[in-house]
């Protein structure tokens, strides 16, 4: 007879696999990257070092990180086909479709016969995190009818996005947050785009396939997709006031609250408290008359949800507000947190080769049993 096998529906709460890239520590309700707290990087580190961290398991000396940043700062001009090509999809497709297909072709333009040594995939990730933000910028403008910025090579990834997507570097403030934002968004453990990459990268795939999964994956609204939705949900309520009685219908219709809960965490995100001190310094700095009154809706929606469900922001609550108060349109918010994931993304590629085991799991069958095709 056979026994009952225990389901993990979602893989809730399975262990999969080690990791040495990143971790949450619950007691302090801490994330580190590769031993070191998110919250000291944001506050000490740019990006760049991060993404250097967690490809290679330390922060760059001096020398590594000039160079780092000049190999970054080289490989961002898109090849004229790529460029292209993506230029003739639909204007109206969203930007993580343009981003999907531009890693497709990142890859489909990669010459490289190489052996998918660590090495050889360390140079890809570069390629990528050097070039996902030209495509994201180039689409943000595509769907207003202008022409795209070039990159300009003295200005730092974060900078850099700002020229190419309004021609202008904003406030050195500003530029801070989205650095903040970048590197809260930039690795978290066995997430599902994340295992999405090492699936695919387990039956011994290569990297822009791993990472064009990856990208499809955090399109979800349930993933990476809440920072969109979030923007949306404001959008919907439209007046503080109406926060209560809102939130109230939403959970009545048993809808989803976009930019709340969490899969890990239980007792709040641990990213939270350190995007939403950047959110709300841009909301100080915001020219705009109706920030205050936005900034109130989204204070009103989480202490309505808190008081509620007592279920707790995740990063995408604050960082959504942050890209619309930074000027960015809601559809790219996902895109920017692709532009950052992909260096968690690319890390767990590497660790998954260097201990590879194909992921290939059991489902407990529930259909008809056995039959016999009857007769055409
Ligand atoms: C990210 O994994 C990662 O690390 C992801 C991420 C990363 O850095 O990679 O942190 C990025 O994806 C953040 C999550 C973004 N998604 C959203 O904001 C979408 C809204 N959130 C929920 O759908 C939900 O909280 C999830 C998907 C994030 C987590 O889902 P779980 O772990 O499967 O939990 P659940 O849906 O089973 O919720 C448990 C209970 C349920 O109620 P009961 O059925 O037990 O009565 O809590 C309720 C849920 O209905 N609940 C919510 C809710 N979140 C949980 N109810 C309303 N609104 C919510 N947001």
């Amino acid at each position: 007879t056979l026994s009952t096998p225990s389901i993990h529906r979602g893989l809730a709460g399975v262990v999969v696999d080690t990791t040495a890239i990143s971790t949450v520590i619950e007691e302090s309700n801490s994330l580190t990257y590769r031993g070191y707290p998110v919250q000291e990087l944001a506050g000490r580190r740019s990006f760049e070092e991060v993404a250097y961290l967690l490809w290679h398991g330390e922060l760059p000396d001096a020398g590594q990180l000039t160079e780092f940043r000049a190999r970054e700062r080289a490989l961002r001009p898109l090849a004229r086909t790529t460029a292209e090509l993506l230029t003739r999809l639909p204007r109206t497709c969203h930007p993580m479709d343009v981003l999907r297909t531009a890693v497709s072709l990142f890859g489909a333009e990669d010459p490289a016969e190489d052996d998918g040594s660590p090495a050889a995939n360390r140079a890809k990730s570069l390629a990528l995190l050097a070039k996902l933000p030209v495509v994201v910028a180039a689409d943000h403008r595509r769907r207003r009818g202008l022409d795209p910025i070039p990159p300009d090579s003295s200005l730092g990834l974060a900078e850099n996005f700002f020229h190419m997507c309004f021609g202008e570097v904003p406030d050195p403030e500003v530029v801070r947050c989205f650095e903040v934002s970048l590197i809260l968004y930039a690795e978290h453990s066995f997430n599902a785009s994340t295992f999405t990459a090492r699936v695919v990268t387990s039956t011994l795939s290569d990297l822009y396939s791993a990472v064009t999964a990856a990208v499809g994956a955090l399109k979800g609204p349930l993933h990476g997709g809440a920072n969109e939705a979030v923007m949306r949900t404001l959008e919907e309520i439209g007046d503080p006031a109406r926060a209560g009685e809102w939130l109230a219908a939403a959970l009545a219709a048993r809808r989803k609250v976009m930019g709340f809960g969490h899969r890990v965490y239980k007792h709040g995100d641990s990213r939270v408290p350190l995007m939403q001190q950047a959110t709300d310094r841009l909301v100080a700095l915001s020219a705009d008359p109706g920030t205050a009154r936005l900034a109130a809706l989204h204070t009103a929606l989480r202490e309505a949800m808190a008081a509620r469900t007592g279920i707790h922001p995740n990063l995408d609550y604050p960082a959504g507000l942050a890209y619309h108060l930074m000027g960015f349109d809601i559809p790219s918010f996902t895109p920017i947190f692709v532009m950052s994931r992909v260096t968690g993304w690319t890390a767990h590629i590497t660790e998954q080769l260097a201990h590879n085991a194909l992921i290939r799991p059991l489902g407990a069958y529930n259909g008809p049993d056995q039959r016999v095709v009857p007769a055409a």
